[in-house]
């Protein structure tokens, strides 16, 4: 996976770019088979609380999927856009985030807009779609440039178009209205979307039948988010006996 400097300007400026899905069909092959072999484990699993069920899911596959990770030219890409050598991994997931439970009890059909970080977070993110995710399949939507944009501003953005709509007696809590500028991103597992969470996003409403799953890792700089380190260590206890620049790669030491 070679990066073009084009492909790193139009990152920084928009957030986001597309490429030819580095794992090729053999890998995806792979990755569909090993994500349907651990999903019932998966999904009879408590999980301890804290620990992100789809980073679970991803350590439940483990090797393969973290070999993916490991990939030279893609740690190699992560370096270059986020112009730093000392990168870790600090967030994974695995499976249909379909399948997670909204807060008030309903099958999350939808997401709505928000920033997973900000202008400040410095970080890249690779998802690959396991199943085409097309506008029936609850697309992401992002709005590009926005990562470098105040949290308050887009706030304030986003509640307006949502009060534009007329759908709403009071201001609502969550917003998901159609923002002239988005794009939205139909993302097929031929190709892989390189792009920051720290852009602000939301996903269309699922109305497909279907599984809509994904695999998607973050890669950051010095100092960056390490949220998934306990799930890791418990689910792969042979960490302990990796090498010095594996336990760094995961963040599992400075
Ligand atoms: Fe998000």
């Amino acid at each position: 996976m070679k990066i073009t400097d084009a492909e790193c300007t139009h990152f920084q400026r928009n957030g986001f770019f597309l490429v030819s899905n580095p794992l090729g069909k053999q890998g995806m092959r792979e990755v569909d088979f090993l994500q349907q072999q651990v999903e019932p484990e998966w999904e009879a699993t408590q999980f301890p609380q804290g620990f992100n069920r789809g980073a679970c899911q991803f350590f439940l596959v483990g090797e393969p999927l973290l070999r993916m990770v490991e990939t030279p030219e893609i740690l190699q890409a992560a370096r270059q856009i986020l112009g730093d050598d000392n990168i870790h991994v600090g967030a994974c997931g695995l499976g249909d985030a379909s399948k997670t439970v909204a807060a008030d009890g309903r099958a999350q059909r939808q997401v709505h807009w928000h920033a997973d970080g900000g202008p400040e977070v410095r970080q890249v993110s690779l998802r690959t779609a396991l199943d085409r995710h097309d506008a029936s399949n609850a697309p992401l939507r992002v709005l590009p440039g926005s990562q470098h944009r105040p949290r308050q501003e887009m706030i304030t953005e986003l509640l307006q178009l949502e009060l534009a709509t007329g759908t709403h007696d009071t201001p609502p809590d969550h917003c998901f209205a159609r923002h002239p500028d988005e794009v939205e991103v139909v993302l097929d597992p031929r190709f892989t979307l390189v792009w920051t969470p720290s852009c602000w996003h939301a996903t269309g409403v699922k109305t497909a039948a279907g599984p809509r799953r994904a695999m998607a890792w973050n890669y950051y700089p010095t100092g960056g988010r390490t949220r998934d380190v306990q799930a890791l260590q418990q689910l792969l206890p042979a960490w302990e006996d990796w090498s010095e620049s594996r336990k760094k790669l995961w963040g599992l030491i400075d």
